[in-house]
């Protein structure tokens, strides 16, 4: 006999088929790119890939991977501390804290990891007077690792400000005014509003109320500000923020990995403290060699982020002229409301029948009743893919 659990999992998983919320995956036969081939759909336009440069299938990044694997073999069979530290950790650590503006970066196997790393160990070594102030619409990532720390330092305390709503962030901030140590936590690019945070507003804030800021940038990184530093580049901040993560499954090469970037000693603290790193095998060669190739490419040659910003702009007005609202702004992603999950699903399966590949999102991801498609723009669409997924979208 067990207490039941199996029962409750089928019960589970019932549940979320009658709510329509059940998540079918897709076989890809083909490898990432401006289109792919799905199993039992055929040929389609990718529009929700995070690969905004078009580099996880460029053949730079895929042989730097193989010749890393070659050299290293398949990984370090250990945690950094104890004998998993190779050269490349070394240099591709380097690569990002120059991308970063940033004196050090450390690596993980994912950006979640990074973000429940430099979070808890913060709240945790800051003693029994720290708070994290964090943005109603961060990634799940922040919120779980806020939820880590705060169940790893019973004192620590917590604080969400209404999205983007900086008088509501001013406010928490100033009831936090005795507080020893602030954290104030954003993503630079809101994954599914598609919304760049107001970081000029919330750096300005954290200097005036002495709280360090932390600043996901995984959906910026590749996409924002004029080389493609992101968001702090957009807002001319670059190296002026506290503390980074980004991920490197994005625009980075579209692998694995995540990193932490900031100043030595809390690199160092990282290093010497942070759980998913001591507890966990390092970043493998092939995804780190993958992710040194693409930030060389990003840093070398500036026309894959001009042609991302036109291919978006191509976008958004060919939605905008076929009745769809969209917003503007430096992002990739272009959300289209729809309110009902079901509907938001109808939607997506409905152009995957036309030949387009872009996901619906519903609650729990997104708040009831804001169910939206999520259209992701990369470099490596050429106007013909565009316009194709805008005929599919003029039919729908
Ligand atoms: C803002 C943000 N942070 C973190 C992550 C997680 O990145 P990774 O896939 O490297 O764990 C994502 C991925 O969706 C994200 O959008």
């Amino acid at each position: 006999m067990t207490n039941g659990i199996w029962r409750r999992i089928d019960d589970d998983l019932d549940g979320m088929r009658r709510a329509g919320q059940y998540k079918r995956l897709k076989n890809l036969m083909r490898p990432m790119g401006p289109e792919s081939e799905i199993e039992g759909a055929g040929n389609v336009v990718v529009l929700c890939s995070n690969d905004y440069l078009g580099l996880a299938n460029h053949p730079e990044v895929v042989t730097a991977a193989i010749d890393a694997q070659k050299r290293w073999g398949a990984g370090t069979g250990s945690v950094r501390f104890i004998c998993g530290t190779f050269d490349y950790h070394r240099e591709v650590e380097e690569k990002i804290a120059d991308l970063s503006a940033s004196e050090a970066a450390t690596t993980y196997v994912s950006c979640w990891n990074a973000n429940e790393a430099v979070i808890p160990t913060l709240m945790t070594i800051a003693g029994d007077s720290v708070i994290a102030v964090s943005d109603a619409l961060n990634h799940a990532s922040i919120i779980d690792a806020v939820r880590l720390g705060r169940q790893m330092n019973k004192s620590a305390q917590s604080r969400i400000y209404k999205h983007s709503d900086m008088d509501d962030l001013e406010n928490r901030l100033k009831e936090a005014a005795a507080i020893k140590t602030k954290l104030v936590i954003t993503d630079g690019v809101f994954s599914m509003e598609g919304d760049i945070a107001k970081l000029d507003r919330i750096h300005a804030l954290c200097a005036e109320h002495d709280a360090l800021l932390i600043v996901d940038d995984s959906h910026g990184v590749g996409v924002c500000g004029p080389t493609g530093r992101g968001v702090a580049e957009h807002y001319g901040l670059h190296g002026k923020i506290d503390c980074l993560t980004g991920t490197l499954g994005k625009a980075l090469g579209g692998a694995a990995g995540g990193y932490v970037a900031s100043r030595k000693n809390l690199i160092d603290l990282m290093v010497q403290k942070s759980r998913p790193q001591i507890f966990s095998n390092a970043l493998p060669p092939a995804t780190a060699g993958a992710a040194r190739a693409a930030i060389d490419i990003l840093t070398r040659d500036s026309s894959r982020i001009e042609k991302l910003r036109s291919n978006v702009g191509y976008m958004r007005s060919g939605l905008k002229a076929r009745g769809f609202e969209t917003m503007e702004g430096p992002s990739a992603i272009t959300p289209i409301i729809l309110g009902e999950t079901a509907k938001a699903i109808a939607a997506s399966r409905r152009l995957l029948e036309l030949g387009v590949f872009v996901i619906g999102f519903g609650y729990p991801v997104v708040p009831e009743g804001t169910a939206r498609l999520r259209v992701q723009i990369s470099a490596a669409h050429e106007k013909e893919h565009l316009d194709r997924a805008l005929d599919a979208f003029q039919k729908l």
